[in-house]
């Protein structure tokens, strides 16, 4: 198995080296929704080479543009420790050798995000990277993320790169290709602008920081550092727009700027050697009320005001913003954000002098649309009309990146809060004012997926999602035609099917403060809903399940403790039930719910209006998932922070099941044989190995399931649903690239234990921690409350050292298993550096024994 060349972040603890887990091949795509699903807040095209692009996405990574228009993700590895990188803040695409770009990742720079950034390099259009630590946190998810772009390359010197950094942190250059960086001292403003002081989360108050980093490429020559450098800093009132005119020794205000408002995005015109600038009176991406776009004519160093609107129409800032480099005159602007009737962009062909929109009013309530439509590839973005009393928004809205095909006049693409939107008739708009625009956002899943279950009978698949509500998925591969709606919240949380009636599901909404009931039946998986009026307003969040003959909800919220509706009457408080507890319904008997809270394990016969603790979970403080086998009362699994737990006697007595250390989400699947036990799949922490699991026998054996290029970012907020018709088949929830699904691509290995899983009875206080089994190669004897467990690790045949971050152990792994002095073979059997007593110098890069 190839392993990628990738620093591990450091500060997550030590692993210690591990032994090797079976694994087995998979094949890992998309469950098809289509259309991205989030905020694109940049999207950049290569000057030097025709089609080559790339967007970034907030939560979700990188993509690259193919030549059919779908795009390709770039950071599908990001495994557990390397969740951040999902978080672009940056992107540059380098004009001199085409083959590289630079990402500049992490996620927050408050302490939601433990981890500094890193600018990420790759030689090969984003296949393969390597990785720059940085000495401070990158807020890939943060307030001002879509302007820029921060990370620049030098367009005559390409191993020049400056980056513009957030909190107060300044401006940082590299000379080695973004190997090291060091910050540029003489840069006068490191930013001043905080969309809210006193946002205690430190979200809001963090300093935005520098904004943008624009290379004059025609004041230099080839082969020499470009003298003049355009950097925009967030900053509202006082300058913020400023030059080099030596190469970034030395800087100054742009005179003759008007710095009302934060510049969003500079944009440099080569053949006009004007600079385009748009700004906005805030950070962005949500807000924006008003803002003005500017040119600076470099060779007049007079400034000129060319916003496109003025008076009561102006009533938004300006964000995404191109010029064309074919046509030059022809520049773009979007508004940031026109939230009635709908967003807005505005195109030049004269330097703005004069501007035409996309849309305009007749008279109230008509519009003149200059575009026809279409939604073809995502057909549940579905704002097939503007509803002027519904204020929908058809164009868009956090219209941050808008970029012109340098090398095709009629390309254009843009980014939203939900999708990319483009055209290839752009320049009709010129000659007939009237353009195709379509969503272009083939191949990007960026959703955040809050839970996924896959009922036994009916569509394949049923999802709540961030933003977007959730869907009825009848196919894995063809995007679904409608989001879930009437109800629509902000986000749907969690969702549930009833056993016996897999077509009756619920599904409840997170929006604090929204006038509608935060709890939805349907009767037809999905396709329509009823409000449950038995809930109360602002009553929201948390986790919800649906009896088995679906009379009865059981609502765990995240507002007003635990709750219970039978027959759609009022909900009523579970008094017996802790706030917080995780729930579930039994698939089968329509009476039983079951329950956890720390370590008590509790069950109701009573439609779940009262609840008994019936055992405990050995020490487990932190339950996270109750699994109930979809066609036996009573045989229930438990996933905590302590393991895995078994239960087949309505939750009397558990088993523990070996060598499983913490197992975050959980879900039964359709057995390997025919009339068998379902198969188990796990997110968990097997053995030491934090990955992806299946096991065919109750966990006496389990294989790995994920690999080295599927990694599902943070494993803690990542739920599982498996197929409960096709063995193997396994979907797995992430945090920004949406929902895979994983078929067995190669056999299974086979299995190394077949010890029979011995189970004790035990009492309430004394629940018994018997073992199953351990869970990987090994050969193991379990008896009763004991574990003999010899672990054997594949021994390696090489006894010479692994290299700085080279492989060092894994699955079949034949090679060295010791690393060079300064590194120490961790997780995922990669000799990292950041071990103690060794660090990575932040200004040599290297590896070095800090005592
Ligand atoms: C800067 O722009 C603001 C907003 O349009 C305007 O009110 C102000 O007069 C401008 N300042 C100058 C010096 O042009
Ligand atoms: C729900 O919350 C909103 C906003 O805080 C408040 O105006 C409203 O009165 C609340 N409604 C109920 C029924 O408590
Ligand atoms: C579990 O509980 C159900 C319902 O109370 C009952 O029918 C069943 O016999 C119980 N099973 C076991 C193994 O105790
Ligand atoms: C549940 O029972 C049905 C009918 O016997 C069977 O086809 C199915 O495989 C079972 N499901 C699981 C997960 O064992």
């Amino acid at each position: 198995m190839h392993r990628l060349r990738l620093l591990a972040l450091s500060v997550l603890a030590a692993y210690p080296l591990v032994s090797a887990v079976s694994s087995q091949s998979y094949t890992w795509d998309n469950v098809k929704i289509g259309g991205g699903g989030g905020f694109i807040p940049g999207i950049v095209f290569n000057p030097s080479e025709k089609g080559l692009a790339y967007a970034r996405a907030d939560i979700g990574g990188a993509y690259r543009l193919n030549s059919d228009d779908t795009w390709t993700p770039l950071l599908d590895f990001a495994d557990n420790s390397r969740w951040n990188y999902w978080g672009v803040d940056a992107l540059a695409t380098d004009p001199v050798d085409t083959s590289n770009v630079y990402l500049a990742t992490g996620m927050y720079t408050n302490s939601w995000d433990p981890n500094n950034g890193q600018i990420l390099i790759s030689k090969d259009k984003g296949d393969t990277w390597t990785v720059s630590e940085l000495s401070f946190k990158i807020g890939g998810n943060m307030p001002g993320r879509g302007m820029g772009e921060r990370l620049a390359i030098d367009p005559n010197d390409n191993s020049i790169l400056f980056f513009g950094a957030r909190s107060g942190h300044g401006l940082w250059k590299s000379t080695n290709s973004a190997v090291t960086w060091t910050q540029v001292a003489s840069f006068p403003s490191v930013g001043t602008y905080v969309p809210d002081p006193t946002d205690t989360t430190g979200y809001n108050s963090d300093i935005i920081g520098i904004s943008w980093v624009t290379f004059d490429s025609t004041s230099g020559s080839t082969g020499k550092a470009t003298p003049r450098i355009f950097v925009g800093v967030a900053n509202m009132g006082s300058n913020n727009v400023f030059v080099s005119e030596d190469a970034g020794s030395t800087w100054t205000a742009v005179p003759g700027q008007n710095n009302t408002y934060i510049p969003h995005k500079g944009v440099l015109s080569p053949a006009e050697n004007t600079l385009y600038v748009s700004y906005s009176n805030g950070a962005g991406p949500y807000d924006g009320t008003l803002g003005i776009v500017q040119k600076y004519d470099i060779a007049t160093s007079t400034w000129t005001d060319i916003t496109p609107v003025s008076g009561s129409d102006l009533y938004f800032g300006f964000g995404g913003l191109s010029v064309d480099l074919q046509k030059p005159g022809t520049v773009m602007v979007a508004a940031l954000n026109s939230w009635w009737p709908d967003g807005q962009i505005f195109r030049s062909t004269d330097s703005g002098a004069t501007w035409s929109p996309l849309w305009e009013w007749i008279s109230y309530p008509t519009l003149a649309k200059y575009y026809t439509y279409s939604d073809s590839l995502a057909p549940w973005l579905g704002t097939d009309s503007v509803d002027l009393t519904l204020g929908d928004l058809q164009i868009g809205w956090m219209m941050e990146s808008l970029s012109i095909d340098p090398f095709d006049s009629d390309h254009f693409l843009y980014g939203t809060g939900a999708t990319i939107y483009g055209s290839h008739d752009l320049t009709q708009w010129d000659s007939e004012h009237l353009i195709t625009l379509e969503s272009l956002a083939d191949g990007i899943e960026e959703t955040s997926v809050q839970n996924i279950v896959a009922p036994p009978t009916g569509p394949l698949l049923l999802s709540v999602v961030g933003d977007i509500e959730g869907f009825e998925h009848t196919s894995l591969t063809t995007p679904p035609t409608q989001e879930f709606q009437n109800p629509e919240w902000a986000t749907a949380i969690d969702i549930d099917y009833a056993g016996n009636t897999p077509t009756d599901i619920v599904r409840i909404g997170n929006n604090a403060g929204s006038t509608l009931q935060q709890v939805a039946v349907s009767t037809d998986s999905g396709n329509s809903w009823n409000i449950d009026y038995g809930a109360a307003l602002n009553v929201t969040g948390g986790k919800v399940a649906y009896s088995a003959s679906a009379d009865t909800v059981l609502w765990s919220s995240s507002t007003n403790g635990v709750l219970v509706s039978q027959y759609t009457n009022a909900f009523t408080a579970v008094s017996s039930l802790p706030s917080g507890s995780i729930i579930a319904s039994d698939k089968r008997n329509n009476a039983v719910f079951y329950a956890a809270s720390g370590a008590n394990f509790y069950v109701s016969t009573d439609t779940g209006h009262t609840f008994a603790v019936t055992s405990t979970l050995s020490s487990s403080t932190a339950p996270a998932k109750i699994v109930v086998h979809p066609n036996v009362t009573g045989d229930v699994w438990v996933s905590t922070d302590k393991g895995l737990f078994h239960s087949t006697n309505n939750g009397t007595t558990f088993t523990t099941v070996s060598g499983v250390t913490e197992v975050w989400a959980f879900a039964l699947g359709a057995p390997a044989t025919s009339g068998g036990y379902p198969s188990l799949y796990a997110a968990a922490n097997i053995g030491g190995t934090i990955g992806y699991f299946r096991t065919d026998d109750q966990g006496t054996n389990w294989v790995q399931i994920n690999d080295a290029t599927h990694g599902f970012g943070s494993i803690t907020s990542n739920p599982i649903t498996a197929d409960l018709r096709v063995y193997g088949r396994v979907f797995i929830g992430t945090n920004g690239r949406g929902i895979f699904y994983g078929v067995p691509a190669g056999a299974a290995p086979p299995p190394t234990s077949t010890v029979a899983s011995t189970s004790t009875t035990s009492s309430v206080s004394s629940i018994s921690k018997t073992t199953t089994t351990t869970t990987t190669i090994s050969s193991t004897t379990s008896s009763h409350s004991t574990t003999t467990s010899t672990t054997s690790s594949s021994s390696p045949t090489s006894t010479s050292t692994s290299g700085a971050y080279g492989q060092c152990g894994g699955s079949g792994w034949t090679g060295p298993t010791v690393c060079v002095a300064g590194y120490t073979c961790v997780e995922q059997n990669t000799c990292e550096c950041n071990i103690s007593p060794f660090h990575r110098d932040k200004d040599s890069g290297a590896c070095i024994n800090k005592g």
